[in-house]
């Protein structure tokens, strides 16, 4: 046989081991009931263009959002088989939908970029196996009624750029692992009920411009560390339990555009 033979054999199984990839994708995606049946019954319609969906050049989906998609309220998180999915970057579920767990299967998505089950009614942990999805960048699970503690593990995701655990009923104290992710420009953590003190490696993450800790109970001094916090432009520790002075070390925070401290029991003079 010649090359060329041999080329044209070669695309031909390529292209249908390409096309069985992309058939099992679809058919998870269509077992998992998040898209409505008239949607999803027509098999001759690619998956790629169902409401909410992208794919990549391969037809395989990269991006799942059906945060606002009015109407369809039944999907379920862990009727999805995620370890299907192995090109996903982006999951956005947000929006009074979801009422279940959070499944251990979610953290089979080996190229998951993008995480946002904000604003649900979940009712269960912070998974530890989130640790896996090491190639996470943004984790949104904002207003979602998680109740847990933050475990350790989560200082793993060290490409986090964006975390918001706020207005849930997380607990505990802050793991000093945190102070791991290096990256992180926006950490928001307030409306929880986290306690303990504001830990003094949070002045470790010194990418961070956005830092969100009011409204838990959060005692103790606030960390002179905070100082090295040198791109903050908005800081919020009010309604917390925090006492002590005001450290003087506030003054390095050259970039600093907002700061709330109110309904703590701080004393002392502020510091000029
Ligand atoms: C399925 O989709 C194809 C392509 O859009 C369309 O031509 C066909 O009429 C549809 N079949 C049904 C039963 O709706
Ligand atoms: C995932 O995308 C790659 C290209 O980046 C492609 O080769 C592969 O077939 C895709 N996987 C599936 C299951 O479609
Ligand atoms: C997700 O969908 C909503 C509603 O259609 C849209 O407003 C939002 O921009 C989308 N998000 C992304 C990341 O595409
Ligand atoms: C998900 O798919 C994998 C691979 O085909 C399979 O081994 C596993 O049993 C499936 N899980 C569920 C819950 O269906
Ligand atoms: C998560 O989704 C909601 C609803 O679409 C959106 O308002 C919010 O900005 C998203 N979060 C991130 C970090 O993109
Ligand atoms: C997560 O990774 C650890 C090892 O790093 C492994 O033992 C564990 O089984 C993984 N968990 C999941 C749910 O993938
Ligand atoms: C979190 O969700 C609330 C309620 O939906 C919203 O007001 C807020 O902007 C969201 N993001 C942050 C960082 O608080
Ligand atoms: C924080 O930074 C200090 C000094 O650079 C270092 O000794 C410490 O190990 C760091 N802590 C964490 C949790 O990364």
């Amino acid at each position: 046989m010649t090359a060329a033979t041999w080329i044209i054999i070669a695309l031909a199984f390529s292209h249908n081991f390409l096309a069985l990839a992309t058939k099992i994708e679809a058919d998870a995606l269509r077992r998992s009931g998040w898209w409505p049946s008239y949607i999803t019954s027509n098999t001759s319609v690619s998956h790629c263009t169902w409401l909410g969906n992208s794919c990549n050049d391969y037809g395989s989906v990269v991006e799942i959002n059906i945060s606002q998609q009015d109407g369809n309220c039944y999907y379920r998180l862990s009727n999805m088989n995620y370890s299907l999915l192995p090109n996903l970057s982006s999951l956005q579920l947000s929006g009074y939908c979801l009422t279940d767990i959070i499944p251990l299967q979610i953290c089979a998505l080996p190229k998951l970029r993008h995480l946002n089950l904000s604003t649900n009614y979940l009712t269960s942990e912070l998974p530890l196996c989130l640790q896996n999805l090491t190639t996470l960048e943004v984790i949104d699970i904002n207003y979602s009624g998680i109740n847990s503690l933050i475990p350790h593990e989560l200082g793993n995701l060290k490409r986090l750029l964006y975390l918001d655990l706020s207005f849930n009923y997380l607990n505990g104290m802050i793991p000093t692992t945190l102070a791991k992710l290096k990256n992180l420009v926006q950490l928001y953590l307030q409306g929880n009920s986290f306690s303990g003190s504001v830990p003094s490696e949070i002045g470790n993450l010194t990418n961070l411009a956005y830092l969100s800790m009011e409204e838990n109970t959060f005692g103790g001094s606030i960390p002179s560390k905070i100082g090295n916090l040198k791109r903050l432009i908005y800081l919020d520790l009010g309604y917390n339990s925090l006492n002590g002075m005001i450290p003087t070390t506030l003054a390095k925070l050259k970039n600093l555009a907002q700061l709330y401290l109110q309904m703590n029991y701080f004393s002392g003079s502020i510091p000029s």
